[in-house]
């Protein structure tokens, strides 16, 4: 229910207006984004990179109404790229199609994707294109399809709550795409994924293991292809347990796939994993654009509500 409150209050106008301006808020969101500028990031990074872990920058920003907000995505992604490659972070880049003019033309989109990921592939960096709501899945598999074709540096996300992932993953395995694998942050309808989280996480691991088998090989292998790990987006401890037990009874290594978590969420795991020996890689979002995100983080543990709240009051 309370999922449900959040996933419509993250499109909700009037309480975005309300929610941006009450002070204990903003200071919730700083939980969960790094700041509001680049440099915010890169300092994030610094700190997670020293700890052994790598991460991937998102410029917060979707569904945007006009072509130059689009293109001002694009041109701050490349701002990005060049900050990571001067302050010699190790960072991929995160990025929205919405952000980027999907839902004004497809084409204007793909051109201002192109330029991301041209330039990426150029610096040897790497684009992950996040997957958002039904609505646009087939258009952001193929505009990834399409560019993929083109440059290494392009994969994307898949959606263990919806039931066609599963047909998705080896399709885009097949094609070369690097995958992560969440559980999926939107309210859907039941003809599309599945409402109950067992069936979710069940499906997780069930699509963790094809992943697991069919991940690239790693960046020593003779094949040519780029170095492809499978990405377990997951903060839940028995997904990543039963992936843990599947590569060791596979005998996969340990570089054919990473963990990767949100900025914020289970630190403390994110660690543990790293002196394991685990590649773990921590999403990082950065800009003024946070509350579509951010209600996303709540509508994932409403409990953090209450945490923030009591905190404030507590002060
Ligand atoms: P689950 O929701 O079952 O949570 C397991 C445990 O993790 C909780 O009990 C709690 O301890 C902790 N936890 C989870 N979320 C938390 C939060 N917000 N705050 C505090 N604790 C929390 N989705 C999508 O639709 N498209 C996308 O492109 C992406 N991209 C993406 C990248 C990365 C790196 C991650 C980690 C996640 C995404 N997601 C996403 C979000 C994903 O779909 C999912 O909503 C969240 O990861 C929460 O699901 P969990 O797998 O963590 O499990």
């Amino acid at each position: 229910m309370l999922r449900e409150f959040f996933l419509f209050l993250s499109h909700s106008r009037s309480a975005q207006a309300f929610i941006t301006g009450f002070p204990p808020a903003r200071q919730m969101v700083a939980r969960f984004v790094a700041g509001e500028t680049v440099g915010d990031a890169i300092r994030a990074i610094r700190v997670l990179n020293a700890e052994g872990i790598t991460a991937t920058t998102d410029f917060l920003g979707e569904s945007v109404t006009n072509r130059d907000e689009a293109i001002r995505a694009a041109d701050q992604y490349l701002c990005t790229l060049d900050e990571l490659t001067r302050s010699g972070c190790r960072s991929h880049i995160s990025l929205k199609l919405t952000q980027l003019g999907l839902d004004l033309d497809y084409d204007f989109c793909l051109r201002n994707v192109r330029r991301v990921v041209e330039k990426a592939q150029a610096l040897g960096n790497f684009v992950c294109v996040d997957m958002e709501s039904t609505s646009h899945t087939d258009r952001t598999l193929r505009l990834v399809g399409e560019l993929r074709r083109e440059f290494d540096a392009i994969g994307t996300v898949l959606q263990a709550y919806l039931y066609r992932s599963e047909k998705d993953l080896i399709a885009l395995t097949e094609a070369g795409v690097r995958i992560r694998l969440c559980k999926g942050a939107y309210k859907e309808p039941p003809d599309k994924a599945f409402p109950r989280k067992a069936d979710v996480d069940a499906n997780f691991i069930k699509l963790s293991k094809l992943l697991l088998d069919r991940s690239a090989p790693g960046p020593n292998d003779a094949s040519g292809k780029i170095p492809a790990p499978a990405a377990l987006a997951t903060h839940d401890e028995k997904m990543i347990a039963a992936a843990k037990a599947y590569a060791a009874e596979k005998g996969i290594p340990r570089e054919r796939f990473e963990f990767q978590m949100l900025y914020g969420v289970r630190r403390e795991l994110q660690e543990q994993l790293v002196k394991e020996g685990f590649a773990v890689r921590a999403y990082v979002p950065y800009g003024t654009h946070w509350y579509p995100y951010f209600m996303r983080r709540l509508a994932e543990r409403p409990a953090n509500v209450w945490f923030f709240v009591s905190n404030y009051f507590r002060r």
